[in-house]
């Protein structure tokens, strides 16, 4: 039976507010656990129940709240228990949960590849360069799988069988699946499974504060990186050249790093010349985080293949989209009629539903306005606090999306020992202190080097991001100091 007067809503709310609250002590008194049979990330450590969210905080079982200030890996991009998702979502499930897409397509789906369709810039270029289709995934690593699928179906359907080579950069990620591994230039994370990545070539990062040569300027350094571009795919041979895969702001591996001017301009250019598919990653950087729904529209350039993921679903629903061009799609419509790929869960009605309430509550409460002045006030804030420390060499980023480099010596940049796992040492330090953020270490090589990303919702208050500057500063001092390197 529907429950149609206001007051019978009010009085059910309270209701279940009670029932949520009953459920939360319930779980809460379940949730220390002595023995674990789940397989954890690291088998040595202990992890806190995390219980409850509520905006830019999450609660664990022990009622501990910690300030998410990265979203997990830039994924919370509304912040926690965002009403507008879950009463989507609940809907969606009294609805339709499941319709295979062999069979059927779906109103959500649909729904979001309009809405996606409608909302990714134009900068213009070849023929049908406008992304036009959307196929739905649900995660980062399956969207990279399909675009390397796709980008060779669509070489073979236009007679180019001879491209199957694939260009992407050094200290990039763009997943963990062993396609997505293998394009991505992370040192670390392909170490133990190199036997079974096929062969990509890897050029260099765009990355300035360690790129940039004394006295170079920043368009100098851009041309230098699209002219060696250029010479690999002249050594590889450039009719075999299939793709080039790049993060317009690179995420996890660099620590929100953006490419200096002109650099993307020159790489889509090498692409027309060369006939190459240039696909844009935007897992991490897309959805708002940089200060545009889409990240590549600060770069004034049309991508061919698109990924997106994390803030597309918030981290409500696992969901990923791979956006290609109407000529893309055309060349297989018009050619075999269907492109040999798809996943049990592609297109799932419930994410689909999800992410339209994501983009629904970003357009209605116009999230993305405000990013890019947050995301200087961010700035402002972290260089205020890091002001006495040495060991920060480097701030950076774009909108809400912010790295921070550690270095041992300011003035040589010399990255602090690999063995000290600086970066762990700082996320288990700014845990105790209450706050997320996301360490990574071996950010000049997979090896050397450490930096910290931040990507704090979209809807962080300025009070918020104070307690952030602060936290972190603490964190990082207290453990920088330790490893002998000074704070004035
Ligand atoms: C740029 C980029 N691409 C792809 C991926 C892989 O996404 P997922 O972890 O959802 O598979 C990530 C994950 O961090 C990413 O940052």
């Amino acid at each position: 039976m529907r429950v149609s007067s206001k007051k019978a809503g009010a009085r059910s709310g309270r209701s279940r507010a009670r029932l949520v609250a009953y459920r939360i002590k319930k779980a809460a008194d379940r949730a220390i656990f002595s023995v674990t049979h789940l397989f954890h990330r690291d088998s040595l450590s202990d992890y806190p129940v995390a219980l409850t969210g509520d905006g830019a905080w999450l609660v664990d079982q022990q009622g501990r709240r910690y300030l998410d200030a990265c979203g997990g890996a830039a994924v919370s991009g509304l912040g926690h228990a965002a009403s507008a998702i879950s009463q989507a979502i609940r809907e969606q499930l009294d609805r339709l949960a499941y319709a295979h897409t062999s069979f059927f397509s779906s109103f959500p789906a649909e729904t979001l590849a309009e809405r996606l369709v409608a909302q990714a810039p134009y900068f213009g270029g070849l023929p049908g360069a406008r992304l036009d289709r959307v196929f739905i995934v649900s995660s980062g690593s399956e969207a990279i799988e399909a675009a390397i699928k796709l980008a060779r179906q669509v070489a073979l359907e236009r007679g180019h069988h001879q491209r199957t080579q694939i260009i992407a950069r050094r200290q990039s990620y763009h997943g963990n699946t062993l396609g997505a591994l293998a394009v991505s230039g992370n040192a670390a994370r392909r170490k133990l499974f190199g036997e079974f990545l096929f062969p990509v070539q890897h050029v260099s990062p765009c990355y300035a504060y360690r790129g940039l040569q004394p006295g170079e300027t920043a368009s100098a350094y851009s041309e230098r990186l699209v002219k060696e571009l250029e010479e690999t795919i002249l050594e590889v041979g450039p009719d075999r050249v299939l793709a080039f895969f790049a993060e317009p702001v690179v995420g996890a591996t660099l620590g929100a790093v953006a490419a200096t001017e002109g650099y993307f301009q020159g790489v889509r250019q090498l692409c027309d010349r060369y006939g190459i598919i240039l696909i844009l990653d935007e897992v991490m950087c897309g959805m708002g985080r940089t200060g545009t729904l889409f990240a590549y529209e600060q770069e004034h350039i049309q991508p061919d293949m698109l990924t997106i993921a994390k803030g597309l679903g918030a981290g409500y629903q696992p969901i990923a989209a791979l956006m290609v061009s109407k000529e893309i799609h055309d060349t297989i419509a018009k050619g075999s009629g269907a492109f040999q790929h798809g996943q049990t869960y592609v297109g799932h009605p419930v994410a689909c539903a999800a992410a339209v309430a994501v983009l629904d509550v970003m357009q209605r409460e116009q999230l993305v306005v405000p990013v890019a002045a947050k995301g200087t006030l961010l700035m402002d804030l972290l260089k205020k606090a890091f002001s006495n420390s040495r060991a920060v060499g480097d701030v950076r980023g774009r909108g809400l999306f912010v790295g921070i480099e550690l270095v041992a010596d300011q003035e040589s940049k010399t990255p602090f020992n690999p063995q000290l796992r600086i970066h762990a040492q700082i996320k288990k330090k700014a845990m105790e202190l209450g706050l997320l953020c996301y360490p990574m270490g071996g950010t000049i090589d997979g090896s050397f080097g450490d930096h910290v990303l931040l990507a704090p919702p979209l809807t962080i208050s300025d009070a918020e991001l104070e307690l952030i500057a602060e936290r972190l500063a603490a964190a990082i001092c207290q453990v920088t100091e330790s490893a002998g390197v000074r704070t004035l």
